[in-house]
């Protein structure tokens, strides 16, 4: 088993001088390529061919690092510049020390802008700045203490109406419709709506966010051309602006409901811990963390339900079981693959020894395939009592503060009944179950349409499933 520090089996102490894994200094040769690491370790050829923004990785990430699982649980990659570690337990012990590993590099642009995207960002007045999830401590534990009180469960519990409503809306309109995409017709909005509810935006401008929210991924997360660097320093840089728009706007009548309202009024009183610099960026990064994610988690879940027919039908069956299958589903394919870390201290992480100001690449999805953690780990099981241990959520100090609300909004797909049902049957194009859906439904004691107990109309459903757009790399 490799860990962090073993002689502590959690993170480094602090300060702590760090002694060579062997007597080379360095872990098993794996086969050495001529590269090698800042610690001047070989690197392994795997090692020197992982390319996150090429190849497997892109389309499964899971698949693509299981040589590392198994054999090289930590290791340097010359082509990003990053340690990669990707075992349960030291994914997890990373998380865990916030202050060992900073979580400041979190939103970092992952490939450098050049020089001429500069003064593309200042035509914005763009001053994006800490938020709360790659903010250090103690200013980060202060904040997210003073802005918890709208997640926490009887906060989030009032929304869940509202959310199986929309969620029940949808599912009419692509009902009454005959045929549906889901991801465009369903998972991308419901989302973004309950988003923009729980934070107490308007709707308006919600078509430039949906546009803006991706250029904020590929300006942190991707690998864009110098041409299209440009091009996304420019979509941000407006995105910048909607985003202030939206928030000068509520700050000049600060009563309202939501979120950022909540966290404008807390800086009016704290300034000093919530700084108008939080706000400004948070607007920004808040719009894509509560949107995206869950929209793309849901997508997954889906995906993996088709491609797991029995499965769905327990489900089907037994709604008792929605819980489980959404934490199965978030670890089998949560929507972020992985997460950075900046090492403050030279320590070590299982055999390797790293340096100070080495920046790691955390792999949760790798880390959530773990057999040394999950038994089993590729089958999707309903009956897991260790699913919820899953590192999709990060975990410890930063742990993600909306992860009931996703959870709540995959489950509200999912069922009870009869949503998924309904969903089964039109997969299924099985007339008799949709007449027997059908005659069951009961939304939620309200009255039916006229669709869903036509027969001939539902016959002619067809869910375009290849239309589903899952998009591998979360
Ligand atoms: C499936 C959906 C989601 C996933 C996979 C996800 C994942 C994450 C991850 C990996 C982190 C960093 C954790 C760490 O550093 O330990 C995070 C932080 C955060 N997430 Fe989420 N998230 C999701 C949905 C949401 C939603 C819906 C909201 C808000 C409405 C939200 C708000 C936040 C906030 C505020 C933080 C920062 C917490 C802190 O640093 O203290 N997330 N999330």
């Amino acid at each position: 088993m490799s860990h962090i520090d073993s002689s502590q089996s959690s993170a480094g102490k602090i300060g702590e001088s760090v002694k060579s894994a062997s007597p080379g200094g360095c872990p098993v040769d794996h086969g050495a390529t001529g590269l090698v690491s800042p610690t001047g370790c070989p690197v392994s050829h795997h090692a020197a061919a992982f390319d996150p923004f090429d190849g497997e990785y892109q389309v499964d990430p899971v698949e693509a690092l299981r040589w590392s699982v198994d054999r090289e649980p930590v290791f340097y990659s010359p082509k990003l510049g990053y340690w990669v570690v990707t075992r349960y337990e030291d994914v997890k012990a990373v998380f865990r020390d916030n202050i060992l590993f900073s979580p400041s590099i979190a939103l970092e642009k992952i490939t450098p802008a050049p020089p001429e995207a500069e003064p593309i960002l200042k035509r914005y007045g763009y001053a994006m700045d800490r938020t709360m999830v790659n903010e250090d401590e103690p200013a980060h534990m202060e904040r997210r203490r003073l802005l918890l009180e709208s997640f926490l469960p009887e906060a989030i519990a009032s929304h869940e109406p509202a959310v199986r409503r929309l969620t029940r809306e949808y599912m009419d309109r692509f009902v009454t419709k005959g045929k549906a995409d889901l991801v465009a017709e369903m998972f991308w909005e419901i989302p973004l709506t309950v988003a923009l509810h729980f934070l107490g935006v308007e709707k308006d401008g919600i078509e430039e966010m949906k546009q803006f929210g991706v250029a904020h991924t590929v300006n942190t997360w991707g690998r864009p051309s110098h041409d299209e660097q440009l091009k996304v320093a420019d979509a941000v840089g407006r995105f910048w602006q909607v985003a202030n728009r939206i928030l000068d706007k509520m700050m000049a009548e600060p009563d309202g409901e939501g979120w950022m309202y909540f966290s404008i009024r807390q800086h009016f009183e704290h300034p000093d811990i919530v700084p108008l610099s939080y706000l400004r960026s948070m607007m920004l990064a808040i719009l894509v963390a509560a949107h995206e994610t869950t929209s793309k988690a849901t997508t997954n879940a889906f995906r993996l339900l088709l491609s797991n027919r029995s499965v769905w039908v327990e489900i089907c069956e037994n709604p008792d079981l929605i819980a489980n299958a959404v934490e199965e589903c978030l670890r089998r394919a949560g929507s972020i693959i992985a997460w950075r870390r900046l090492v403050t201290k030279p320590t070590r992480i299982g055999e390797v020894e790293i340096p100070q100001g080495a920046k790691l690449l955390i792999v949760m999805t790798s880390a959530n395939h773990d057999e040394r953690h999950f038994e089993n780990p590729y089958d999707l099981d309903l009956y897991r009592d260790n699913s919820v241990d899953h590192l999709s959520f990060g975990y410890g100090a930063h742990q993600c503060m909306g992860r009931n609300i996703a959870r709540m909004e995959t489950a509200a797909a999912m069922g009870p009944q009869p949503c998924i049902a309904i969903m089964d049957a039109v997969l299924a194009a099985d007339i008799t179950a949709i007449k027997k859906h059908a005659a069951a439904i009961a939304w939620a004691n309200e009255p039916i349409g006229p669709i869903l107990s036509n027969p001939e109309l539902f016959a002619q459903i067809n869910i375009q499933m290849e239309k589903l757009r899952i998009e591998a790399a979360g």
